[in-house]
């Protein structure tokens, strides 16, 4: 039975209250802080509860080191191969990630002694500031929707009323050559405190509104997106192909997206695929609508709502149909939208030394909050985090 109690010998794991999914973990004394520590009975429960629970939580892992974070974050994916040499390789994107046209490009820095782990944030840190091993300043800039949305907050509604949007629902992945990472870890290193809030609207057209911490990271979980389908639906869903884009964060680049955060907004925008960085057909990801949970059975519904191309449907008698880049990415959003809505949403408000390790191929996350010039001096705002996740060697699949 799940405890709130430190059992000083074994992982506690309290579900969170008020959620569908979600869970806290206490790790056991003899860990020293450092889940990498853990036995492998103590391992497998872990493995089972983030695959359960889909989202966890383990506070006060403020020191862990950037090594550890990238070898829990493997174990966690035995299909992963070992890393080729120096450089990138290993981390959830390959070499096209901070591609100047990416709309990836700003989002973060390596650590340079584990470069599969990113350090994400706000606001300037100094060489040897908690979190900030490379030996240098670092500037980090929250990302915002007013950079990434075609209809964005004004300066108004952001600062005084305190408005923000979901910036991009997502699934950790390049898309294009690697498959989906099993997991992501984020760890909260310097984070302001949760005190000030901030209001979630879902664009002009709709009247939901969720409030919660500035900065909170959203999940929601992809088996409710599938258990909220009609049978209709859950069919389609389940026999259907997502074609991305080749170099998708480069093609939607130019473009800009829905409100909501679930998908763009189709303009003709994106860039044409002759002016991409150079492709191959065999390399373009195609991968299932639904991604079957390995551990739980449990069908997910897995969309990158940004980064589609196209849908090919496979019918009845066999035949496949296919759906254009605008018919597209309207069918995902109306797949997608009842997932997001405010009830089905779990806000996670950082607390300074949260590590979260979630089923990237289980759930959709999406940052929110403004951070800059919401407070005068900025001080607060301050925020690091160290993001890894690694490209797994076998694509998810749907298991009937
Ligand atoms: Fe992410």
């Amino acid at each position: 039975m799940p405890s709130t109690e430190n059992k000083s010998s074994s992982i506690s794991i309290t579900p969170l209250p008020k959620h569908k999914f979600g869970c806290k973990i206490q790790l056991p004394e003899y860990c020293n802080n450092d889940p990498i520590n853990l036995n492998d009975n103590d391992f497998n429960q872990l493995f089972e509860a983030v695959h359960k629970y889909l989202v966890v939580v383990i506070p006060g892992l403020a020191e862990l080191k950037p090594k550890s974070q990238y070898l829990l974050t493997k174990k966690f994916d035995p299909t992963i191969p070992e890393p080729k040499g120096e450089g990138f390789g290993g981390y959830g994107h390959g070499k096209e990630f901070r591609h100047e046209q990416s709309v990836l490009r700003k989002d973060g820095t390596s650590v340079k002694s584990q470069p599969q782990v990113q350090i994400l944030g706000q606001g300037t840190f100094t060489a040897g500031e908690p979190g900030n091993e490379n030996g240098e300043d670092i500037s980090l800039t929250h990302p915002s929707h007013t950079s990434f949305h075609k209809d964005v907050l004004t300066p108004d509604e952001i600062k005084h009323e305190h408005k923000t949007r979901f910036y991009r629902w997502h699934i950790d992945s390049a898309l294009y050559e690697l498959s989906p990472p099993v997991v992501t870890t984020l760890l909260g290193i310097k984070v302001p405190p949760a005190t000030q809030t901030n209001t979630i609207t879902y664009g002009r057209d709709s009247d939901d509104q969720l409030e919660v911490a500035q900065g909170a990271t959203c999940f929601v979980s992809g088996a409710e997106a599938f258990r909220l389908l009609s049978d209709e639906q859950k069919e389609y869903a389940l026999n259907t192909t997502i074609e991305y884009a080749p170099h998708p964060y480069i093609f939607i680049s130019p473009a800009r997206a829905t409100s909501d955060g679930l998908t763009m907004v189709s303009e003709g925008k994106e860039t044409p695929f002759d002016e991409l960085p150079a492709w191959e057909e065999q390399k373009v990801k195609k991968l299932p609508m639904v991604w079957t949970n390995p551990v739980t059975k449990q069908h997910h519904l897995q969309i990158h709502g940004c980064c589609l191309f196209k849908l090919h449907t496979k019918k009845s008698d066999g035949s496949v149909s296919i759906l254009d880049l605008e018919d597209s990415r309207k069918k995902v959003h109306s797949l997608m939208r009842p997932a997001i809505a405010p009830q089905n949403v779990l806000a996670h408000a950082w607390g300074e030394g949260d590590l979260v390790i979630f089923f990237n191929r289980g759930v959709w996350h999406s940052v929110t909050g403004e951070f800059k010039g919401v407070k005068s001096d900025g001080q607060d705002e301050r925020r690091l985090m160290h993001q890894c996740n690694i490209a797994s060697g076998v694509d998810p699949k749907t298991t009937l």
